[in-house]
């Protein structure tokens, strides 16, 4: 879809037209400017809106999370922790994300972006908030644990599935602590690689944090042509791996006591049934170790891919599981 076509970026705020590959070479001249004394926001000498920066709601290891007043509307704003941490391509790959998933049916699934700014030194992007719950919170309180885990999977992996296909995107952060859960009930049909899927879900799963994503390319498989992550993620880490973000997503979740307490035995096997790779068995490792460090560290190998992780296998594994609400045509 954006393989080789040029695109606007002026929606968020920035000038010029830009490909994928220039994405890394987008200057900050050519985007929208942070006025504190007056509070507006000019592109080009042009007002865009006013921005009123109000609290901070978390302070991140990499970015800090303002509420701000957009016009009308409260939305948040991602500030880096420091000013050499350039939130631009962060902003840039959640725009495109966002966009990607709404042309092609999944509708809510991202937050949008407003505006990419330059604010002092540094680099910040303001975007919609989202009011959800948190998924431990959500687990604490539901009453069907199972069915819930297997509509979040599912939801995931049609999220995956689009963005793997349409924008060989890999988020590479795919923890619990990255997903918010909102109580309205979504309805999703969206197509690839031949089939047209349909989930009729009673909670609506929001992606966040794109801090370390990748975009790669047919051409150049294997070398990513956008890397985020810098010092953290290895600069060719191939892009995108097989089964990488949902092996991220159910081992983050089975370290959480709340799920390892709440899901069923049957539950548990099937969860472990995906994260079987040969004779190795990531599930018993991810309830034992509780932390996402070293799934992190598994997945940096070059070589790294999980073929029972990927959202397409597991979407056909979902197929009898969520009879009705998930269709295949
Ligand atoms: N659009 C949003 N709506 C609501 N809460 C958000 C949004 N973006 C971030 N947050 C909250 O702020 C936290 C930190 O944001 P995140 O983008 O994950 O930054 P970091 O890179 O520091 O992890 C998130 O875990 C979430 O609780
Ligand atoms: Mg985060």
């Amino acid at each position: 879809m954006w393989s080789s076509k040029p695109f606007s970026l002026q929606e968020i705020g920035i000038d010029g037209v830009y490909t994928i590959p220039t994405i890394p070479m987008i200057e900050t001249s050519s985007i929208t400017k942070y006025d504190a004394k007056k509070k507006t926001l000019l592109l080009k000498g042009h007002l865009r809106s006013t921005l009123v920066i109000e609290h901070e709601i978390d302070h991140g290891s990499y970015g800090n999370v303002y509420v701000a007043k957009r016009d009308e509307t409260y939305v948040l704003v991602k500030q880096p922790r420091m000013d050499e941490m350039n939130l631009l391509q962060e902003a840039v790959l959640q725009h495109l994300a966002h966009k990607t998933l709404e042309s092609e049916g999944l509708v809510g699934a991202i937050p949008k972006v407003y505006d990419v700014f330059s604010k002092g030194e540094s680099v910040c992007f303001s975007m919609e908030r989202i009011y959800g719950y948190s998924i431990p919170e959500w687990f604490f309180t539901t009453k069907t644990p199972d069915t819930d885990l297997l509509f979040l999977v599912a939801q995931l992996a049609l999220i995956l599935a689009v963005l793997e296909t349409h924008l060989n995107l890999d988020h590479r952060d795919l923890k619990h602590g990255n997903l918010l859960v909102k109580k309205e009930p979504c309805l999703i049909k969206t197509s690839f690689q031949g089939h047209t899927w349909t989930l009729q879900s009673p909670f609506t799963v929001v992606v966040l944090d794109f801090g370390f994503a990748c975009l790669g390319s047919e051409i150049l498989r294997g070398k990513p042509l956008v890397n985020l992550g810098d010092g953290v993620l290895p600069p060719m880490d191939p892009c995108p791996k097989e089964g990488r973000d949902m092996f991220h997503l159910l081992t983050s979740l089975l370290g959480l006591p709340v799920l390892q307490q709440s899901l069923s035995k049957r539950l548990h096997e099937k969860v472990d049934a995906w994260l079987l790779l040969g004779k190795k068995s990531y599930g018993p490792m991810a309830r034992r170790w509780s932390t996402e460090n070293w799934s992190y560290l598994v997945s940096s190998q070059p070589d790294f891919a999980i073929p029972n992780c990927c959202p397409l296998r597991i979407l056909q594994d979902l197929l009898p599981e969520l009879k009705g609400a998930l269709t295949r045509t």
